[in-house]
Formats: C-alpha cells, structure tokens, sequence
C-alpha cells in the first residue's frame, strides 16, 4: 500500500555566505523572489502537493521563518482599517494551519544528512518530502506534485532530476541510472559531488525529495562523506535494492537561488510570469542588452 503524503521537511539552518552582507541579520530564506521570499515559494509548493505539516530545521537567526507564517495582527487591522484589500490579501499564501508548522533545531552544521535527521521525530513511520528552498522551480505543474504523481504510480522514494553538464557533476548529487523511460528513471545508485571523470552520469538531483523513513536509521549512522559532512545522498544511496527509487525528470526551470546569477536571473522569469510587471519589466531590459 502507498502511504499519502502529508509531510515535508525543509532544511534551512543554513548560514547564506554566498549572500552576505544580506544575510548578516536575517535568514537567506527570507530572500525575496519579486515580492515572495523564498521559504513561501517552497511552502506554496509543498501544500499543491498534498503536503499538510511542515518541519524546519532551523538553526540562529531564523526566527522571522517562522514568524512569517504567523497571524500578523496589528499589520492585518490595520490594513482592514484602511481598506487596503489588496495588501490583505497578498498575506493569505502566508498563513499557515494552526499547528501545521513545528521547528527543530540543527545546533552545529553537519551537513544535509544531519539536518534531516534532527527532523527524525517529526517523520516517524511516514513518508516525506524534502524541499530545499534554494532551488526554485518555474513550472505549470509545481515540482513536488510532479514527484507526488510519480510516487502515487510506482511508491517508493523519488527525487527531482535534471541533465547539468559535465563539469558541474561536483556541484550536485548525482544518479547512476537504470531503465529509463525519458521521465521517470531507475536509479541504481547515488554519488554527491563526483568529479566529472568519477560522475556516472550528468544526471544530478535537484532540492525536491520524497522519501521513505527508512533513510533516518542510514543517516544516524553519522558517516561523513563529500566535504566531510553527513550527507543526505549517501543514506539515500543505501536504499537502493531494498526500497524503490527513481528520478523524476521533471517538466520546469530550475534556478539556483543559493547563487547571486541564479538568483538575479529568477527574478527577471518569475516577474516575467506576472501580468502586472511583465510590460515593464520586458520595457526596462531593453536598455540593457
Ligand atoms: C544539495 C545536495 C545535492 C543536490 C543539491 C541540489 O547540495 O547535497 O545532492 O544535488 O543540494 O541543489 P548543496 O547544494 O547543499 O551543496
């Protein structure tokens, strides 16, 4: 039987170096793509797909995550005092489900592995997904339903894959491939971050995830692989030949927000998606290029 998916972890303890001075006082998950910071793209995302509790890991400094996702009285009256309909209603994909939100603490950083596995009492017995908030995915079918669908056929654990080119292969997760049907893939086996003379392949695994519990009891062995960090690839990787495991080449654009070019470059996709900038914005780049 495939268990429903109703769980989502999302890693973001992370410091955002890559994003300084930005990120001195608040969380790079704050970050805001045209007028939405990143953690609610990921959470938009999440509930189109089924997912009903969210589990971050969190770490200092990042509590305005979770403020974010709060009932924000004051603001709201007095935004209904001014009738600034418009405003109140940019906050609904905002709020979340009384309860539906919990937090736990990753206390030193060591590594994806580890911090899903600080998630471990939130998982339990289920499956759940991962989403990392970095990746951004621009896509008419949201990314994680994409997977969701992909489990619903086959259950079993899926990630999100895409085609990188070959010098990247040690930027990534990457997948030794099967039975390939163009969509969905076989994965017999997992490698982080090969060099690309190592990468048995240049298919890598992008931040959406759905996995079965089982990979928590891989993870607590704490081995240190890639950068010698505890990593979520490698407990993965274990799972092969017991469990089910494919790749979902997944229909969309991905964009790498962990980094200022991916970053810039999806703010100009995802304003061009929105009706109100796109004249604008297509206006102002002219004087660009
Ligand atoms: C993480 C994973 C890697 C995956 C990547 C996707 O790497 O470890 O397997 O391909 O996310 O963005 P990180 O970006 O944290 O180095």
């Amino acid at each position: 039987m495939i268990k429903k998916l109703r769980k989502a972890v999302l890693p973001v303890a992370g410091l955002g170096t890559r994003f300084l001075p930005a990120t001195k006082a608040t969380a790079k998950e704050m970050l805001p793509v045209v007028d939405k910071p990143l953690i609610q793209y990921a959470v938009e995302e999440a509930r189109a797909a089924g997912i009903e509790q969210f589990c971050m890991v969190t770490g200092r400094g990042k509590t305005a995550l979770v403020e974010h996702f709060d009932v924000a009285y004051e603001l709201e009256a007095t935004l209904r005092e001014r009738d600034k309909q418009d405003a109140l209603a940019s906050l609904r994909g905002a709020q979340s489900e009384p309860g539906s939100i919990t937090t736990v603490r990753q206390q030193v950083p060591l590594g994806l592995g580890h911090a899903i596995w600080c998630a471990r009492a939130f998982v339990g017995d289920d499956p759940f997904a991962i989403l990392l908030p970095d990746d951004l995915v621009l896509a008419d079918r949201p990314c994680l339903a994409q997977l969701a669908d992909a489990y619903y056929e086959t259950g079993g654990n899926v990630v999100a894959v895409t085609e990188v080119p070959r010098e990247q292969t040690n930027r990534y997760g990457i997948l030794k491939v099967g039975k390939d049907d163009g969509r969905l893939v076989e994965v017999t086996g997992l490698i982080e971050k090969p060099a690309p003379k190592d990468a048995p392949s240049n298919l890598s695994i992008i931040g959406r995830y759905i996995l079965m519990p089982e990979v928590i009891k891989y993870l607590a062995l704490m081995e240190r692989g890639a950068g010698n960090e505890v990593q979520l690839t490698d407990g993965m990787a274990r799972l092969i030949g017991e469990q089910r495991f494919h790749g979902v080449r997944y229909e969309g654009r991905r964009f790498d927000c962990g980094d200022k070019i991916g970053f810039l470059e999806a703010q100009i996709a995802f304003a061009l998606k929105r009706p109100e900038l796109v004249v604008a914005v297509r206006g102002f780049l002219n004087n660009y290029v």
